[in-house]
């Protein structure tokens, strides 16, 4: 796949694939302010919790060039406030604050830094952000391979792969790790409404790489399963609270409580990065509650009546006690949760 995240120097900007226009459309929305990086973030030009942690770290960067540009006397304050607006663009996914927050640690470690020197020191630190990323997709894909078997069939809910990360994915990444091993696998993309990742993203990207897929509506789920064609649940998250609750895109925890009901092994895959120790368990995850147009339209489709309210939570959390296994970059965490978690926290 392309690389959907692109730092250009001549540009200095951050040159991300427009997301809302795939699989038909691949175009590019290039970041050259704090404005365009939130914007990019709110509508989704980039999402997935990885993917918006890279782009959050290359926004803090971009915050300091503004403020160098404005030549603003208190650049401390200006720039502290613009770091924020990137941190809060969307609250679920704890990924961006904790991008946002390893940018300011290492400024924090340096209090001589002139705003020349931090603007040079971020630009590498961003990279570092982004080249990390791509090796933790890629030891989560080895830690988590061997749970799949030649011939499985595994469905995931939503987009956790290539798109919502800088590497090659992390619900996807065991899956992409079993292929090649050469395990025969095939995935079931749910659709996942309202803004279609699973059916526009996760189709697009394994159909590109040769990977068996088949998209599946949402409502689907209990069929699928009740029929023995899924094997193993995969899904990524956006936040894993200190318990193992795991928040990820709405319509998981149906998935879950279906996949109970059937037997069938319910995995989430996500980087460290991801599990948030300080949110002790997921009752306190705050929900991100989106605009009622994704939900109203599809396309420029209006399916609602004029005047109905929508619900549009973007996320659910799924019980720990229904999640086999935690895949993460430093092996495969079982229950109970909340020691394996403060054991990688220690
Ligand atoms: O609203 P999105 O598309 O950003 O939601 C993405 C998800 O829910 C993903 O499953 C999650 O971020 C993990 S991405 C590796």
């Amino acid at each position: 796949m392309t690389e959907h995240i692109q730092f250009s120097p001549e540009k200095d900007a951050l040159v991300l694939l427009d997301q809302r226009y795939l699989p038909t459309r691949e175009e590019w929305f290039v970041c050259k302010t704090v404005a365009d990086i939130c914007e990019a973030l709110v509508v989704m030009v980039v999402r997935g919790a990885p993917a918006i942690g890279v782009t959050a770290a290359y926004g803090c960067y971009l915050a300091a060039r503004e403020v160098q540009a404005s030549g603003v006397a208190d650049w401390k304050g200006a720039l502290s406030a613009k770091l924020e607006q990137v941190a809060s663009a969307r609250p679920t996914a704890v990924n961006l604050r904790w991008a946002v927050r390893l940018m300011q640690g290492e400024w924090n470690k340096r209090p001589e830094f002139s705003l020349d020197d931090l603007c040079a020191f971020w630009l590498q630190k961003a990279k570092t952000v982004h080249a990390e990323d791509i090796a933790t997709c890629m030891a989560i894909g080895a830690a988590g391979a061997d749970l799949i078997d030649d011939g499985d069939t595994v469905l995931t809910h939503c987009n956790a792969g290539a798109l919502a990360t800088a590497g090659y994915g992390t619900a996807l990444a065991p899956i992409r790790a079993a292929v090649a091993q050469g395990k025969k696998v095939r995935v079931i993309a749910d659709e996942t409404r309202p803004f279609l990742q699973g059916a526009r993203l996760t189709a697009y990207e394994l159909h590109k790489d040769g990977i068996p897929v088949t998209v599946a509506c949402d409502n689907a789920c209990a069929l699928l399963m009740q029929r023995g064609l899924v094997q193993k649940v995969i899904v990524g998250a956006d936040r894993i609270a200190a318990n193992g609750d795991a928040a990820n895109k709405i319509g998981t925890f149906g998935v879950a409580l279906i996949a109970k009901e059937f037997g069938v092994p319910f995995y989430v895959a996500a980087p460290v990065s991801t599990i948030d120790p300080e949110t002790a368990d997921g009752s306190l995850i705050p929900i991100e509650d989106r605009t009622p147009r994704e939900v109203t339209h599809v396309g420029q489709t209006q399916i609602t009546p004029d005047g109905v309210p929508v619900y549009n939570f973007a996320f659910d959390v799924t019980p720990n006690r229904l999640i086999r296994g935690i895949i993460t970059e430093r092996g495969v965490l079982a229950a109970p949760y909340t020691e394996a978690i403060a054991k990688l926290f220690k």
